[in-house]
């Protein structure tokens, strides 16, 4: 017996040095100190001993425990203040290092350009106008003056949806329903998408943006359209562009105009931009033709008006020297980041 308690005795205080971790301190313990564990079990058998040896054996016994028992806990102590220690070192933050910066997201240029044409003519006085892309025969044509015969009509330029219904091929239509529903005076300009069946190429889209304007009131004239298009041409390109007006045609102006400004870049010079003429054209414009007032329901006898419409896409591309219309519509991130 006595061999067998110095022998416990000796496994456990080897077992003790390589104790690493809490899990194998307890394995430990159900080993030497549990119900069935070694010293338990021997106790058990102390009946068996003569009488004499019992108190002996039992003192060393008891002792063996007590020892167990308080390496246990000092063991116990060490190994959780490490764990502990070690615990707080692998989650400790470092707040002196630099922050990462969430990606910001910027506007595409076609909104950013739009936004500064909507804050030039509010400026001026204009209200923002919508209508829809999905447009009547009778809207995006008959009303603003474009016979049947028309070539604009063709199914070659035009998405038709049925005989009476196509995607919008300009935003002219939107005057129309403006005139119907409001009284002069009526200032308003109207962005949106149109449509046009175009091969797609570097200045072709089948999807593009136009912005429209119109100014029906009483005594308007030709001079009021340069006038605004001028402060317009100014106050986008900077403060020495000029504005120049030619002869055109378009079934629902009358007269009607193409207008130019001087090239941004090279300031009528002369440049790759403007194609070596110093002037680009950038929208179409004319007063409104007496035909389409009276369509809407307006007296062309005691009104006038004017009206133009620009490219949105075409503006973008000259302001930020894109010289492919696909970019604006492809998305690619490399690209939009540049602006
Ligand atoms: N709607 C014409 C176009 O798409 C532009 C325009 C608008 C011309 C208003 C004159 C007046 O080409």
């Amino acid at each position: 017996m006595r061999e067998k308690l110095e022998q416990i005795r000796l496994e456990a205080v080897q077992a003790l040095e390589k104790l690493n971790s809490l899990n194998e301190l307890e394995d430990f313990r159900v080993r030497f100190l549990g119900k069935k564990g070694e010293l338990t079990l021997l106790l058990r058998e102390m009946g068996s001993l003569p009488a004499d040896e019992r108190p002996v054996m039992g003192r060393i016994a008891n002792e063996i425990r007590a020892f167990l028992e308080n390496e246990l806990e000092t063991k116990t102590a060490v190994l959780k203040e490490a764990e502990l220690r070690q615990k707080l070192e692998s989650e400790a933050i470092d707040v002196t290092v630099p922050g990462k910066r969430p990606a910001a997201g910027k506007l595409h240029p076609l909104t950013t350009v739009l936004n500064e044409l909507k804050d030039i003519f509010l400026g001026m006085g204009f209200e923002v106008a919508e209508g829809p892309e999905v447009e009547y025969d009778y809207y995006n044509f008959e009303a603003l003056n474009i016979p049947k015969n028309h070539p604009a009509r063709d199914v070659q330029d035009t998405f038709y949806i049925n005989d009476n219904i196509l995607l919008r091929t300009h935003t002219s239509p939107v005057q129309v329903r403006v005139m119907e529903s409001q009284k002069p005076p009526i200032k308003i300009i109207v962005p949106g998408r149109v449509y046009r069946s175009d091969e797609v190429d570097a200045t072709h889209s089948p999807i593009f943006h136009q912005i429209e304007g119109l100014v029906v009131d009483k005594g308007i004239t030709m001079g009021d359209l340069k006038g605004v298009l001028d402060v317009f041409a100014k106050a986008l390109f900077g403060p020495e562009t000029r504005t120049k007006f030619r002869p055109h045609h378009f079934p629902f102006t009358e007269p009607s105009a193409e207008v130019d400004v001087s090239c941004a870049i090279c300031h009528g010079a002369g440049c790759r931009v403007c194609s070596y003429t110093g002037w680009i054209e950038i929208l179409g414009a004319g007063m409104v033709h007496p035909k389409v007032l009276q369509y809407a329901g307006i007296d062309p006898e005691e009104y006038s008006g004017f009206a133009f419409g620009m490219g949105l896409d075409r503006i973008a591309n000259i302001k930020y020297g894109i010289d492919d219309i696909r970019l604006l519509f492809e998305n690619d991130i490399r690209f939009l980041k540049q602006f």
